[in-house]
């Protein structure tokens, strides 16, 4: 087994730095396009076989050091019954308003509700010499769904409830904490070796209301982490004011976007979390000079301390040329 994500999230020293990519898991693969071209989204997310295919894909073809699990932050939503879609992005057929809304939010219970993920981590981890990620997105990114019903510019309307009815909103927060963490148990139960909290949108808050209105909600989800021993990783984009914060609500590895030089991330951080980054997937698009270039940047912002993990600083764009991230990989490795 190839450990070197797990030493690195645990700020030990490592032979060759580990590298994988948010979102690797389809998108830019011609082998993953092809197979949607026949099913549907949630039709790949409920077959395990076919889930465990597209997770192993980025693994073949770019040599990563861990597999991201090939599901969706809104899956287990669907699960406990929530009517929603991916058009590509999340579409909800009733959006949550108010308190009355929380009555159809039950605790998830994963073997029985979703089954299929499940299996489909034990069928990676039973095939994979790289570590399996488990996943989930954090409350304050899921509500954002939940409240907006989609996509939104400006989360205008969700953090209109967060101040108009805080009630309903620790509610609606601790209930997605609940299921976050019920979701995550069971991907290590079935064998993913480290987890990954996906806040996606935390950036579009302020330090103080991140403070008040979410971080109760995201220590909840990784107090409910701590004894089973994986690391934890807590990433969302826009966040060079809330870093802090997204370790104190109790990570192991803070994920950093490319707006953040690592070097200054570390210092807001402290040596006790570890990073995870932080090339632009954008320079991803540009010729390999320009790459290899932005990436000893990233490189040298670190200066070669323990506890990194090269990523991406944020998922990879669908225009990416495959060929460009293996030599990324490859380069990183120093092969
Ligand atoms: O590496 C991977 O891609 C693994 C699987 C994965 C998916 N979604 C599958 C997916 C992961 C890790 C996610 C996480 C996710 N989903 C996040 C957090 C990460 C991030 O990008 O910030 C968020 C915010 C979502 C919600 C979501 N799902 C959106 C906004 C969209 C539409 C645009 C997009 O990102 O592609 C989706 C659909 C979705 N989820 C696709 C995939 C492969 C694209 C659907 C398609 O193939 O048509």
């Amino acid at each position: 087994m190839n450990t070197s994500l797990l030493d690195a999230c645990w700020g030990k020293p490592v032979e060759r730095l580990p590298v994988w990519f948010m979102r690797q898991a389809g998108r830019c693969l011609p082998e993953y396009r092809a197979l949607r071209e026949k099913h549907g989204m949630f039709d790949i997310f409920r077959a395990p076989e076919l889930a465990a295919e597209v997770t192993m894909q980025p693994v073949r073809r770019l040599g990563v050091d861990a597999a991201i699990l090939f599901s969706d932050i809104v899956v287990p939503l669907a699960a406990v019954g929530i009517e929603i879609d991916l058009q590509p992005g999340p579409v909800l057929a009733r959006p949550f308003r108010s308190a009355a809304d929380l009555a159809r939010l039950r605790p998830l219970e994963p073997e029985a509700d979703m089954p299929y993920v499940l299996d489909t981590v034990r069928l990676l981890a039973g095939e994979l010499d790289v570590p399996v990620i488990g996943f989930a997105g954090a409350p304050f990114t899921l509500a954002s769904y939940l409240v907006e019903g989609g996509s939104s510019k400006t989360l205008g309307r969700t953090k209109a409830v967060m101040h108009a009815d805080p009630a309903f909103w620790a509610e609606l927060l601790d209930r997605l904490a609940g299921i976050v963490v019920a979701s995550l148990r069971a991907q290590v139960a079935a064998g993913a070796r480290a987890v990954q909290v996906f806040d996606s949108w935390a950036g579009f808050l302020s330090p103080a209301d991140y403070r008040r209105s979410v971080l109760p909600a995201t220590r909840k989800i990784f107090a409910g982490l701590a004894d089973l021993g994986v690391p934890r990783i807590h990433f969302g984009v826009g966040t060079g004011e809330l870093l802090e914060l997204l370790a104190e609500a109790g990570a192991d590895v803070v994920g950093v976007d490319w707006r953040v030089p690592l070097d200054r991330a570390r210092a807001r951080l402290g040596d006790h979390v570890a990073v995870q980054g932080n090339l632009d997937p954008a320079v991803c698009l540009a010729p390999w000079e320009v790459v290899a270039r932005e990436a000893t940047g990233v490189l040298e912002a670190n200066g070669g301390r323990p506890g990194h993990i090269f990523n991406l600083g944020w998922g990879v764009l669908p225009e990416t040329d495959p060929d460009i991230l293996r030599r990324l990989v490859d380069f990183v490795h120093g092969d």
